[in-house]
């Protein structure tokens, strides 16, 4: 039986500060285990995250030379190389900046093919699972593209977008161009199999679902309050996207 856990939470100043905590877990996690996997999100929330590891191996004080990871979720139906890809983001963002073994990086799928689902998590399970799994949360509180109705018990799947998840996510489009109506994503059960967890978000427009994902009991309405039932979770958060009122505005 399932038990409800309570988060840790870094309740921050700022967006920039919530970088700085991400960068710096992250950082830890590799340098005391240097062929550790990693669970990466894509979206605006990251960037920071990405812009920071990227300076620190420059700097010659990180390695992802021997660290593999795992992407949450990549769009179905859009042309190969589609500069709007989360394959492309990864690749411009992450792994083109820093040292990592282009065969360690494993985004899911955009081709639709039967079975890509499972290989996709027989490829996380040969890794050895996921040691530390980044997060964002969408202002519907989905997770990967986990969107609200999915059970906490999916593997990795096909899902039909939600129209507020399609326009939330135009602006990562070129001009006149929507985001495709599928994607591919780990299910709500495979993220919570990382043995660690940290949620980031920023900003007024997060606050409500924080709120829904710790605030009353936990349901599928909110894909993220199933990290209520993982052990090992920090919410990363700026004061902006901290709700009043919940679990989440009482540890300072
Ligand atoms: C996207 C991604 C999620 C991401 C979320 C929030 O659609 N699939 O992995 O966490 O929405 O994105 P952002 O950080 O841009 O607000």
């Amino acid at each position: 039986m399932l038990s409800l856990q309570s988060p840790r939470v870094l309740r921050l100043a700022d967006a920039a500060s919530v970088a700085t905590a991400a960068i710096t877990r992250i950082a830890a996690r590799v340098s005391e285990r240097p062929n550790c996997v990693l669970g990466l999100a894509t979206g605006r929330t990251p960037l920071a995250v990405y812009d920071g590891l990227a300076q620190c191996v420059a700097d010659g004080r990180l390695s992802f030379a021997g660290v593999e990871t795992f992407n949450l979720d990549e769009y179905l139906d859009l042309p190969a190389g589609h500069p709007s890809s989360f394959r492309a983001y990864m690749a411009e963002r992450f792994f083109r900046r820093v040292d990592i073994d282009p065969a360690k990086t494993h985004v899911p799928s955009g081709e639709g093919r039967p079975g890509d689902g499972d290989r996709y998590e027989a490829a996380i399970r040969s890794a050895g699972g996921i040691d530390l799994q980044m997060l964002g949360i969408g202002q519907n509180g989905h997770i990967g593209f986990n969107e609200p109705g999915t059970s906490f018990d999916s593997r990795t799947h096909v899902v039909t977008l939600t129209q507020a998840t399609r326009d939330a996510n135009t602006a990562d489009f070129p001009n006149g161009e929507r985001p495709p109506p599928r994607a591919l994503t780990m299910g709500i059960a495979t993220i919570l199999e990382a043995r660690e967890i940290i949620l980031l978000a920023t900003g007024t427009h997060k606050a409500d679902a924080l709120a829904r994902a710790f605030g009353a009991s936990p349901d599928t309405s909110c894909p993220a309050a199933a990290l209520r039932f993982h052990p090992r979770v920090t919410v990363i958060c700026d004061e902006e996207a901290a709700p009043k009122g919940s679990v989440l505005a009482n540890h300072r």
